[in-house]
């Protein structure tokens, strides 16, 4: 087991600084607690880097990212550069490309501290634990853009190899799980969700241990708030993997509470971050959510840092967290982003006494 790890740190704009401050007080007191080392390095991303480099992410800043263990984003975006030549969004998709992250794994699970936040019944999301396989690389947000005054397209592109290589982290995925692969696509209507249903057939054969099936992304829209529990791993495209996420956040009750780790090839870092945004409208209150960036950390040291050990140590000082309250205004509670922090590093540093 490796004990000394380079983590890069991109804290990028709006609330990101903030969350990414509370994930490194927490990532910093569980090394301390399991005796690891970790060195870190901040650099800029996003509105931040346009305005201090020029650019949404340096070429230099992309070496150091490949460069390192792991990667913790914050967020990107910010208003002044809604019209503006340059958006900060490019610098994400950027390092996206550039570390080949094509698998972007979105837990979503609502643990019972949680089942008052959700602004759906309680029935309805007692126990729901899915994961969404979101292809990150590829798709419409890749293809060729075209932007005139009087017309616009983005073309929408996969290859079966794109789609066999984030099928099979699906599928891999819930062998470990409840066996299940639900694909969405909108295979009645585009090109590219009829190959990518072939393809993933082609690659549930590899498979047997795993049930599939398919259905339109729209129905799946409906049945993420319907019944959630129906879902086990949703595989799906890159752009409808977006939207689905930001629609299941409502599950646990805040876009606050999402973790993400975005991966590519074995051997190459991996980069993690919370579904969420800059969320400008609430940016420098000190009141934005940390959790989705902690659990972010923790992410990072199972799939990046062969750490699952510390992993679990981190979502156990959240759930304890959570049991005693601790919540920011967006689940309801009046607690500040450093009072939640400083209850994840408490019990964090506890250690398995406490849950
Ligand atoms: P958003 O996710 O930033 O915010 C949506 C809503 O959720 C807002 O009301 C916000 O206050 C709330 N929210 C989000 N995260 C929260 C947190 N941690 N704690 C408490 N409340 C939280 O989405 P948006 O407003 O549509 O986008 C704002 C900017 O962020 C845009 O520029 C967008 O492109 C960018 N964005 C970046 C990322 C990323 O960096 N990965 C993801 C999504 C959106
Ligand atoms: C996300 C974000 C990004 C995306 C934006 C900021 C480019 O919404 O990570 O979900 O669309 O992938
Ligand atoms: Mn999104």
């Amino acid at each position: 087991m490796r004990d000394s790890f380079n983590i890069l740190l991109l804290p990028g704009d709006g609330i990101g600084p903030e969350v990414v401050e509370a994930a490194r007080a927490v990532m910093d007191v569980a090394a301390e607690h399991f005796g690891v080392e970790l060195s870190y390095e901040e650099r800029k991303i996003g509105g931040t880097a346009i305005r201090e480099e020029g650019e949404p992410i340096s070429d230099e800043t992309l070496e150091r990212a490949k460069a390192s263990d792991a990667i913790l984003l914050g967020a990107v975006g910010h208003p002044d550069f809604d019209r503006g030549p340059v958006r900060p969004e490019s610098g994400l998709l950027k390092l996206r490309k550039s570390l080949n992250a094509f698998a972007n794994l979105r837990p979503v699970t609502v643990v019972p501290a949680l089942l008052e936040t959700s602004t759906l019944k309680k029935e309805v999301v007692e126990g729901v634990d899915m994961l969404i396989v979101r292809e990150l690389t590829g798709g419409a947000y890749f293809g060729e853009k075209v932007e005139g005054e009087e017309e616009a397209s983005d073309l929408t592109v996969y290859t079966r190899e794109e789609i066999e290589r984030v099928a099979r982290v699906a599928f891999e995925a819930a062998e470990g799980r409840k066996g299940r692969v639900t694909s969405v696509d909108k295979a009645n209507v585009m090109a590219t969700s009829r190959l990518w249903r072939s393809v993933v057939d082609d690659v549930a054969g590899e498979y047997p241990g795993v049930r599939v099936d398919h259905i339109l992304v729209d129905a799946a829209a409906m049945f993420l708030i319907r019944d959630p529990k129906r879902f086990d791993v949703i595989l799906t495209e890159n752009l409808f993997g977006d939207i689905l996420s930001d629609e299941a956040s409502m599950l646990p009750g805040s876009m606050g509470m999402l973790p993400s780790a975005s991966l590519g090839e074995p051997g190459t870092p991996g980069l993690f971050e919370p579904v969420h945004g800059s969320a400008p409208d609430i940016a420098e209150q000190g009141t934005a959510n940390p959790y989705a960036t902690i659990l972010s950390a923790a992410m990072m040291f199972r799939h990046a840092l062969g750490r699952p050990d510390i992993a679990g140590g981190i979502e156990r000082g959240v759930s304890v967290a959570l049991e005693a309250g601790f919540r920011t205004p967006d689940l309801g509670g009046e607690k500040s982003t450093e009072e939640v922090t400083r209850a994840v590093v408490k019990w964090t540093a506890a250690g398995e006494g406490v849950a």
